[in-house]
């Protein structure tokens, strides 16, 4: 197959690149704010959500963002698709290739599927979650939701604490390499079974060390899904130790900003209504997240000749 460009992790896409489609993500989030949010620029083009895990607002994210470019969209129900009849990975990919999709954006449950789906078509493919591994268009809107706030991408001297289930977390592995790749100085708070083998970043068990002085504070959802038991302390002690409880979020910065990728389990991570907390930038999370993916969506297949108004 062709060399393709592709997004599929930030590490992949580099620097320069990401400091680009932070940019364009600005420019993405201007159109979705005009009364008639559409651009033409995909027009023509057929975007296919090809999703094998469970996903609210990623693929209801991803469909706003294709449909906002004016991009014809395709969307696998697994549940009810022939993967079901046993057909493989690769025979799915190889057919839907064949109606003429120009993107797949897929999540899986396994790591690595976004290369390997790469080998078996000529359509750009766009990660939206492989495993534990990688989650690079949610960095791309939580780097581009910080920006947003402190209006530069140049994040040097930002200090940054990655709270919870680090180890199961493909959203940890991709913010902390963007917001270490724009300059931050991030930290894993977690207790030590959540966090992953042989961690590259500095970690700590003691959150409350940090509360009071983080300019962000990302909490991440316990994976119960991807783990065995025993991991987490059990009853209220995880709560105690990690969740962003009342008296905690008193202790926030008031410049602060508070962050989840969703979903959110309440009264585990997280014991505060974030609607009531000023520090709270989740719901600008969810609307950022059209913005990025129209961004990665427009880098890959546009030409800028399809940016005006449609
Ligand atoms: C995350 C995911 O699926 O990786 N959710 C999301 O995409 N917003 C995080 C999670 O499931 O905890």
């Amino acid at each position: 197959m062709s060399e393709r460009r592709h997004f599929r992790s930030i590490a992949e896409v580099g620097v320069d690149s990401v400091r680009r489609l932070l940019d364009l993500t600005d420019h993405m989030a201007e159109v979705s704010r005009r009364p008639n949010p559409k651009v033409p620029a995909l027009r023509g083009r057929t975007v296919c959500n090809l999703f094998f895990e469970d996903s609210t607002r990623t693929r209801m994210s991803f469909d706003t963002a294709a449909k906002r470019l004016s991009a014809d969209t395709m969307t696998l129900a697994v549940g009810s698709s022939s993967v079901n009849k046993g057909e493989s990975l690769r025979d799915t990919v190889e057919t839907l290739s064949a109606m003429g999709v120009d993107a797949f954006v897929v999540r899986h449950r396994t790591a690595g599927v976004p290369w390997q789906i790469s080998g078996w078509t000529d359509a750009v493919v766009v990660n939206a979650g492989d495993g534990w591994h990688a989650h690079p268009t949610q960095a791309l809107l939580d780097a581009y939701t910080i920006m947003n706030r402190r209006g530069t991408k140049n994040f040097e001297g930002l200090s940054v604490a990655i709270v919870g289930d680090i180890r199961h977390s493909r959203v940890a592995r991709s913010v902390t390499e963007i917001l270490t790749m724009l300059g931050a100085t991030v930290t894993h708070v977690a207790p030590r079974t959540l966090l992953p083998p042989m961690n590259p970043t500095p970690s700590t068990h003691a959150l409350d060390d940090l509360i009071g002085s983080v300019d962000v504070l990302y909490m991440l959802r316990i994976q119960t899904e991807r783990m065995g038991t025993g991991l987490v302390p059990g009853g209220s002690e995880y709560t105690d130790r990690f969740a962003l409880t009342p008296s905690r979020a008193r202790r926030l910065r008031p410049d602060s900003l508070v962050m989840h990728p969703g979903p959110m389990n309440r009264g585990v991570e997280i014991t505060v209504d974030p609607s009531e907390l000023p520090q709270s930038v989740i719901t600008a999370q969810v609307t950022n997240g059209i913005a990025a993916r129209m961004a990665v969506l427009f880098d890959l297949l546009g030409s800028t000749a399809g940016l005006e108004e449609g």
